[in-house]
């Protein structure tokens, strides 16, 4: 069949019509609200790299979980600022560090809400690198231990996820021994099994102050241009015990997040990361593009790609967006 007896347009022509046809819709539960948790009291500052988000205290985190929660957003995943950095990243498994406290804290005055907590060392190390440093290099085996306490110490706190992001071969076996080991066997892990040395993380290292102070990340995150490597770090992930698996970054890797979702037809998130936040908002702010139309359009690519849900910036707003609807 085709012109002129196939005409797409037909389908198109009222809002009725097109609702009736639409393959893909937003949620509030497709999201989920990154925070970035400081210490010190009273406090909730906008970050410098990402307009409209803030560093909060641990008594003032409550606020935008309350916020996130009343919009239908079902979680938000913590991240740490400590009050000094070491080589082994110490504040990363201490029970009563920032993210501990504000996973106790949420937990106790918004109960449903989803706590996840991102398991990894490079905002607690000196070096800033995910892992532990063995004769200047990332040691792979040696940063299992810091990462399963780490992981423990979150679940302890009363963590519902755990989200291992430092991309060192083996830590989902490991992490999920350790949880079972301490009665966590219900906890799940959500693996950020194919993270890429990208670029896009800029901001988010600003925000945390997480830069390594020598070298770079591309020894253990993935080179750019690999899209089969992604399959087998799935894989592998999978086997280890990983209960869902994440892309990260977002837009520029939808061809990952579909193969993937698409081959393993596993629980799948997408992460659209600082740098992808903080492009819209620039641009927004200058004028240049309709921001509420571009975030929304951003999001929706995502589902179309396949992802079950996504972590971006802009959960909270959108999701109040979707609910006015
Ligand atoms: C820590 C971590 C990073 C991000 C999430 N977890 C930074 C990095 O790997 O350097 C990036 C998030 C973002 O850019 O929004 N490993
Ligand atoms: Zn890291």
């Amino acid at each position: 069949m085709s012109f002129p007896i196939d005409r797409p347009r037909r389908l198109r022509r009222t809002e009725n019509m097109r609702r009736l046809v639409r393959e893909n819709r937003l949620d509030p539960s497709d999201f989920i609200q990154p925070l970035f948790i400081v210490p010190g009291e009273n406090i909730k500052k906008e970050i410098s790299s990402l307009p409209g988000q803030f560093h909060w205290s641990v008594d003032r985190v409550v606020e935008i979980a309350e916020r996130c929660h009343k919009a239908g957003v079902p979680g938000v995943i913590l991240f740490g600022i400590p009050t000094h950095k070491d080589e082994v990243g110490c504040q990363a498994y201490d029970d009563h560090a920032e993210v501990q406290s504000a996973v106790r804290a949420i937990k106790k005055s918004v109960p449903d809400l989803l706590v996840i907590t991102d398991v990894c060392l490079c905002e607690y190390t000196s070096h800033g690198h995910c892992g532990a440093i063995h004769e200047n290099e990332v040691d792979n085996d040696a940063t299992f231990e810091l990462l399963a306490k780490t992981a423990l110490s979150h679940a302890r706190a009363g963590a519902d996820i755990v989200a291992p992001s430092d991309m060192m071969d083996g830590r989902i076996a490991v992490i999920r021994q350790a949880l079972d080991d301490g009665g966590f066997e219900n906890i799940p892990i959500l693996s950020y099994a194919v993270k890429y040395a990208s670029a896009y993380y800029g901001p988010f290292r600003i925000a945390v102050d997480s830069a390594p102070q020598f070298g770079d990340r591309r020894g253990y995150q993935m080179d750019p241009a690999n899209a089969e490597e992604a399959l087998r770090e799935v894989e592998l992930d999978l086997e280890e015990g990983a209960d869902m698996i994440m892309v990260k970054p977002g837009i520029a890797y939808l061809d990952i997040l579909h193969t993937v979702k698409t081959k393993f037809n596993r629980v799948t998130a997408a992460y659209q990361v600082s740098g992808e936040y903080a492009m819209i908002e620039a641009a927004a702010q200058r004028g240049w593009i309709d921001r509420k139309r571009v975030i929304l359009e951003s999001l929706l690519a995502f589902k179309r790609a396949g992802a079950d849900f996504v972590l971006t910036y802009h959960a909270a707003e959108a999701a109040e967006w979707l609910k006015e609807n």
